[in-house]
């Protein structure tokens, strides 16, 4: 049996679906009930055993973890050592963490530290460990959807700045073929297959679409505001400072992936492709 936390998520929902199609036995453990989870589209597929659990209570972990054999552990930041506990406690053989690539940077900032931090607790617990560092999403940029949908203009700062943005589902996959092939002691390193801009991304969501669409400049002030409602002040700045760092520059494309997995890493058109319906066309 592997357990999956946050498996209503972008990451663990495909790893999920993966392990299953491997023929896996999955449970997920999760706060949310299934009238809940359906509004947010976020529904738990059918032949997966769904715990009701919060990380932030270990308690509710000990059923999670009864007669499991891997993991693949969803970093809350506060909240991880009850997590280890009460996976030594059911003698787990391997902890597969989603990380982040800022973990790696010179200048880690808040994002990194709080990565950092889990990573440590993690590799200090004495469990079998598997590390999988991320680069930014694609599924950040469905923050766009609603600018997309209504009016096509996308506002925001440093347009020029550029990342090697990576498919969930590529994530999932390098974590997937962790716990399958039990590949212990690796801290895996993850982008994307293209270095793109803002605007790189904006033009291709608008071709893809068929739409014309463009990128808008706005003050660090105004942007950080918007971020303000949804994060904590000290992301956003961190948020804000990676954006200003990568301005101009061209991201790292790693072979991570492919090699990992044996197939070349999606591209961003063809995850646009899968979230048409998102940014607000008929699903292509
Ligand atoms: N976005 C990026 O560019 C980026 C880059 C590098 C790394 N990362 C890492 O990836 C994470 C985002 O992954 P994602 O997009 O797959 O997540 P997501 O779609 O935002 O989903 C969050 C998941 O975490 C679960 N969760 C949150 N708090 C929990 C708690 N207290 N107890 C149990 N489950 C909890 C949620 O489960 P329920 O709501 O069902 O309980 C949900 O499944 C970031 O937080 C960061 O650590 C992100």
């Amino acid at each position: 049996m592997i357990l999956v936390t946050g498996g209503t998520g972008n990451v663990g929902g495909s790893v999920i679906r993966q392990l299953l199609d491997a023929g896996e036995q999955v449970r997920v453990v999760t706060r949310t009930d299934a009238a809940t989870r359906a509004s947010r589209g976020r529904t738990i597929p059918d032949g997966v055993e769904v715990v009701p659990g919060d990380l932030r209570q270990p308690q509710t972990l000990r059923t999670a973890l009864t007669g499991v054999d891997r993991a693949f552990l969803f970093p809350v930041f506060d909240a991880v050592d009850g997590f280890l506990d009460a996976a030594r406690q059911a003698d787990l053989r391997q902890v597969v963490l989603l990380s982040s690539s800022a973990v790696t940077y010179s200048t880690p900032g808040w994002i990194g530290e709080q990565h950092l931090r889990v990573e440590r607790a993690v590799a200090a617990s004495g469990l079998p460990w598997t590390f999988v560092r991320p680069d930014a999403f694609m599924t950040n940029d469905l923050a766009w959807a609603h600018q997309i949908a209504n009016g096509g203009v996308v506002r925001g700062i440093y347009g020029k700045s550029a990342c090697a943005p990576i498919d969930p589902r590529d994530i999932a996959a390098v974590a997937v073929r962790a716990i399958l092939d039990r590949l212990v002691g690796e801290a895996y390193l993850l982008t994307g297959p293209q270095s793109l801009t803002q605007i790189d991304r904006v033009h291709i969501i608008g071709e893809v679409l068929g739409k014309p669409l463009r990128f808008e400049e706005q003050t660090r002030e105004q942007f950080g505001e918007q971020l303000l409602r949804e994060l904590p002040a000290a992301a956003v700045e961190a948020l804000l400072d990676i954006l200003a760092a990568t301005d101009g520059t061209t991201a790292a494309v790693l072979p991570t992936v492919e090699e990992v997995t044996g197939r070349p890493a999606f591209t961003y058109a063809e995850w646009v492709a899968t979230r048409a319906a998102d940014f607000g066309a008929a699903p292509i």
